[in-house]
């Protein structure tokens, strides 16, 4: 029904009181966009673990609505980089996104089609403004679960394909127990290439 509601999110777990959907992500379903792809294979093998989910509360996917939910990201890594989101484009370009930080030590790895990029750090409390355009990856470099509220217009949609033939230009790994931004050595700037063929 069309009414205003509440929710509230529990401490520590931050599973919201209400959802409508809930998502689960798990290795299997990251092929190709982890770098180390015999740590892949080598995990795969052995087990398929949970690496994020995500809570959605559902609202028409229209522009005059707000999608919203959290997703939380468990801790660990596929050889040393981390657990991370697959990361997305919003279908409609123009459109952009708010991330609220409710817990734990993430980054947001971020990129426009034009090849600019960004990464900015995540702890309780971080709020964060992704502008139209850009990219985004969620990836948790801590030894918690990384929680995170986001909130984007209904209309957005998500376009998915773009990230998994490209993969990000910059990767999170594991350094001596530092997060490090690195560039990815397999990335390829799709719109780059197509300028050049035409
Ligand atoms: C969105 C949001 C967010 C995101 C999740 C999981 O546009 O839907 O960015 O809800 O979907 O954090 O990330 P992936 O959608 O990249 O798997
Ligand atoms: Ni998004």
């Amino acid at each position: 029904m069309n009414i205003p509601y509440t929710f509230d999110l529990a401490p520590s777990t931050w599973i919201p009181s209400r959802y409508d959907n809930h998502i689960i992500r798990k290795l299997s379903s990251m092929k190709g966009q982890y770098y180390d792809t015999q740590a892949f294979d080598r995990l795969l093998a052995q087990s398929d673990p949970l690496l994020y989910e995500v809570y959605e509360l559902s609202r028409p996917s229209v522009a005059g609505e707000l999608l919203h939910g959290i997703s939380i990201i468990h801790p660990g890594k596929v050889g040393n980089e981390y657990y991370m989101t697959k990361g997305h484009f919003h279908a409609v370009l123009d459109t952009a996104e708010l991330y609220y930080c409710l817990g734990g030590n993430g980054m947001m790895v971020m990129e426009t089609p034009e090849g600019d990029w960004a990464v900015e750090g995540f702890t309780a409390g971080k709020t964060l403004y992704i502008p139209p355009r850009w990219a985004h990856r969620s990836v948790n470099v801590g030894d918690l679960d990384l929680a995170l509220l986001f909130i984007y217009p209904g209309h957005a949609g998500h376009d998915y394909g773009t990230i998994e033939r490209q993969g990000f230009r910059k990767l999170v790994l594991d350094e001596g127990g530092e997060a490090r931004v690195v560039d990815n050595p397999r990335w390829v700037h799709l719109e780059q290439i197509k300028s050049l063929l035409l």
